[in-house]
């Protein structure tokens, strides 16, 4: 049992990086680092060095990284994928100074995601200098695309301690690594890719000031303001360039009683299921998985 101590990062290609970074800086709000490498910005949110990678090349998700406790856990991880017969990759120096992580694996979930293990992933303790005052307090969670979360969540519970919160339906599995109701979510979708990549911000006002400011600069609002009734979080999902889908989100509930907890089950297609508010719903627009053609080769230097 590998034991994921929180999310990490989102790695993501981008064939326009000027207008990928304006989109993540000036509408979503984060902090563009310090330019240190040719062709990838890291944006930051929250105590992390940054939680999104854009890199210049390939349109499509590259990775989702995740933290292990530190490197004899990293190791153990490793043994554990590869004597369950997933082909891993170790990250070498460059790469894993690009995520800022000590050490990192890499491997192919069943379904083509291609997720990383980190352990040492940097702390910036300056605050954070937002881009634009959208009260961006963390990075909440990820959901990846998988055709069955069922096998979706049979994986990450047997060889994760990912544990379910709530399934909706067919359609969605919501899984816990820590408190938080759901750090890590899978939809069903026909290919591998990124769901989506979710921020939780301070107030309810944020939320809804942050929508206003994304129809007054004519982005496209996938779904919300709404409220799921899973999480009790109220939400807004809005489309960046290249098909990557940020999500605002506020109140998350946090399962402080593990023992207590039972998963539900809600049917997608019951109104009120996804947005207890009763408002219309749209599956959010997934950002494909790149495909290198080779397993786990670095996909990302700059070319
Ligand atoms: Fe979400």
């Amino acid at each position: 049992m590998i034991t994921l101590t929180d999310i990490a990062y989102v790695r993501s290609g981008v064939a326009d990086l000027g207008t990928a970074v304006r989109f993540a800086t000036e509408i979503v709000g984060l902090e563009l680092a310090v330019p240190s490498e040719q062709g990838v910005a890291h944006l930051r949110a929250d105590w992390r060095h940054h939680c999104l990678a854009l890199v210049q090349g390939p349109s499509g998700v590259i990775s989702s990284g995740f933290a292990v406790a530190d490197t004899d856990a990293l190791e153990a991880a490793e043994t554990e994928l590869e004597r369950s017969g997933l082909a891993v990759h170790r990250g070498g120096d460059i790469e894993s100074r690009s995520r800022r992580v000590r050490e990192f694996i890499a491997f192919d979930d069943p379904f083509g995601n291609r997720i990383e293990l980190v352990s040492q992933q940097e702390t910036i303790t300056r605050p954070v200098a937002h881009s634009r005052p959208a009260g961006i307090t963390e990075f909440g969670h990820l959901c990846l695309d998988a055709p069955d979360v069922h096998e979706a969540y049979r994986f990450w519970s047997t060889r994760f301690n990912a544990r379910v919160s709530d399934w909706l339906g067919d359609a969605a599995c919501l899984m816990r690594i820590d408190p938080v109701h759901h750090k890590l979510a899978v939809f069903r979708g026909d290919g591998p890719g990124l769901c989506h990549m979710n921020f939780q911000v301070a107030t309810i006002d944020d939320l809804f000031r942050n929508w206003h400011f994304l129809q007054d600069h004519n982005v496209e609002i996938e779904m919300g303001p709404g409220r799921h009734p899973q999480s009790t979080a109220i939400f807004v999902y809005f489309k960046g360039p290249e098909s990557f889908t940020y999500e605002y989100s506020f109140g998350v509930r946090r399962i402080e009683d593990e023992a207590s907890w039972v998963p539900r089950t809600f049917d997608p297609a019951e109104p009120g299921s996804i947005d207890m508010w009763l408002g219309p719903t749209t599956r959010p627009v997934t950002q494909p998985q790149v495909r290198s053609g080779q397993l786990l080769v670095s996909q990302d230097a700059p070319r």
